[in-house]
């Protein structure tokens, strides 16, 4: 794994003549195009590196741009891979860990997600404050290689107090309002029964979603810090009066990506070069 990574962290140092980059943004379901919009944007095709995982799902793109903006070196990744798509966890991580490999030393995580929190509404942008695992599955399961990180990783703030706060004052600046809630890791690719999302709520989950979680274990591994945003595309099984489908979910994301764009615009500079302090 140590060397798959340094390979293809290293082929995407030739291939966007960046030596190294600061922060890595992986977009969910319908808000790859942000990566498109980064000014400058070099873009790599995930094919194309070595090792790589292809996502097979429509709606997630397969490529990785690299960008300069406020002075921050962003690694945008659009498109990832599932738990559902049934590969090994280590293809779900790799994106991340190449981009923690590659430099990076911050991880904002986006995605789709359903809403069962009371205060979530279709089309909020919610960050995660924490998550519950309710897959069983982990990806730091099997032997630990020590390059990476350690053993038994802690996970007290996995989604760093500091980089909400930056995130609460681009929210300020830039007029998008900005929920927050705890996010609940399914497998997929069913969207859940009506009993499992009132188990989630009942536990303390206020999104349900099928991906970050395991690229958050990953990302806190190998010592980056992690934000995770979820756009809330519906409300949950069984909140929601009509059955869930692919392309509504679609259909909120793209209506979002305005939103979605202003916040990351004012996000980005503030999130450094220079990485925590
Ligand atoms: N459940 C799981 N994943 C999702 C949902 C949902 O309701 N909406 C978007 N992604």
């Amino acid at each position: 794994m140590f060397e798959q990574l340094t390979a293809a962290a290293d082929h995407i140092a030739a291939a966007t003549g960046r030596e190294s980059h600061d922060v890595a943004l992986v977009l969910g379901s319908g808000l790859s195009p942000y990566a498109a919009s980064l000014p400058g944007a070099t873009t790599v095709a995930y094919r194309d590196i070595p090792h790589f995982p292809v996502p097979t799902v429509t709606g997630h793109a397969g490529h990785l741009a690299s960008a300069e903006f406020a002075g921050v070196r962003i690694l945008a990744f659009a498109g990832r891979t599932h738990l559902y798509e049934d590969v090994p966890l280590a293809d779900i991580v790799f994106a991340v860990r190449t981009a923690v490999a590659a430099g990076c030393h911050t991880v904002v995580l986006t995605n789709a997600a359903g809403g069962c929190g009371d205060h979530l509404g279709a089309g909020d942008l919610v960050l995660i404050s924490d998550h519950l695992n309710l897959t069983g599955r982990n990806p730091l399961m099997g032997p630990n290689d020590e390059r990476l990180g350690t053993r038994f990783p802690d996970m007290s703030e996995a989604y760093s107090k500091r980089l909400r706060g930056l995130a609460r004052e681009a929210s300020a600046e830039s007029g998008v309002p900005l929920e927050e809630g705890v996010y609940a890791w399914f497998t997929g690719p069913t969207y859940e029964t009506p009993a499992e999302v009132q188990m989630a709520k009942r536990m303390g989950a206020d999104l349900v979603g099928m991906s970050t979680v395991p690229e958050v274990i990953a990302a806190r591994h190998m010592g980056a810090e992690v934000l995770g945003i979820s756009l809330c595309t519906n409300l949950a099984a069984g909140i929601s009066p009509v059955p869930l489908s692919h392309d509504e979910v679609k259909e909120v994301a793209m209506e979002a990506t305005d939103r979605f764009t202003r916040l990351l615009d004012s996000l980005l500079p503030r999130l450094g070069a220079e990485g925590r302090s």
